[in-house]
C-alpha cells in the first residue's frame, strides 16, 4: 500500500515511544499517586501522547486541554503563541502536569507555563515527549522528558505540517526539509 509514508523517514518508532512513555509514566506514578493532578494536554499535538500516557496511570487525576499555537502552516515558529481554549477545571490550589509532544524553540511552553501559574494552581510540572537541542527554556524546567533531539523538523504522533501527518504511530523527519 503506498501512503504517506514515501516522504518521511522514521526518528522515533511506535514501539520506542511506547516504551520511554512507559518509563515516564512509572515516574510520574511515583511522584503523583494520591495528588490528584490535573493533566493538561496542548492541543493540537499533545492529543496522542496524552491519551497513550494517561490509559499507563492507574490512580486518580483529572484531564483538561489547552490550545497553543505558534506555527501556522510552516516549519519554523512564527514567533508568537495564540492560546485559544478555556480550561474547565478549575486548576487553582491543584498540581498540574502540562503535557507536550515536543519543545522546539521553548516559546510555547514558557507562555504557557506564565499563563497558568498566573491563575494560582499548587504546582506547575511538565511532560514533554521531544526537547530539541535549542530549545530556550529560561527558567522553565521539563521534570519528565522523553526524548532528546536535534533541530530537524519533525511530524507524526500528533505532530503536522500544515495538518498533515498528525495520525502517525511513529515520529518521522521529512526528507526533503532540513
Ligand atoms: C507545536 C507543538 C508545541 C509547539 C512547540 O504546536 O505542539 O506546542 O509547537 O514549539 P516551540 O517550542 O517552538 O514553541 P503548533 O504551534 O504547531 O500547534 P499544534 O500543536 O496545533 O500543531
Amino acid at each position: 500500500m503506498i501512503g504517506i509514508e514515501q516522504d518521511l523517514e522514521i526518528a522515533i518508532s511506535a514501539a520506542d515511544l511506547k516504551a520511554r512513555i512507559q518509563e515516564l509514566a512509572a515516574q510520574i506514578d511515583r511522584d503523583y499517586r494520591d495528588q490528584n493532578p490535573v493533566l493538561l494536554g496542548t492541543l493540537k499535538g499533545g492529543f496522542l501522547l496524552i491519551a497513550d500516557l494517561v490509559r499507563m496511570l492507574n490512580f486518580d487525576l483529572e484531564i483538561d486541554f489547552i490550545s497553543a499555537r505558534s506555527y501556522l502552516d510552516s516549519t519554523t515558529s512564527s514567533g508568537r503563541v495564540d492560546l485559544f481554549k478555556k480550561l474547565s477545571i478549575d486548576i487553582r490550589n491543584r498540581r498540574l502536569l502540562i503535557v507536550e509532544d515536543v519543545v522546539d524553540t521553548g516559546l510555547t511552553l514558557r507562555r504557557l507555563v506564565e499563563h497558568l501559574e498566573a491563575t494560582g494552581p499548587a504546582s506547575v510540572d511538565v511532560v514533554a515527549l521531544i526537547v530539541k537541542e535549542g530549545a530556550q527554556l529560561s527558567g522553565v524546567s521539563i521534570r519528565y522528558a522523553g526524548f532528546e533531539m536535534d533541530e530537524r523538523f519533525l511530524v507524526g504522533y500528533g505532530m503536522d505540517l500544515a495538518e498533515k501527518y498528525r495520525n502517525l504511530p511513529y515520529v518521522a523527519w521529512l526528507k526533503d526539509v532540513k
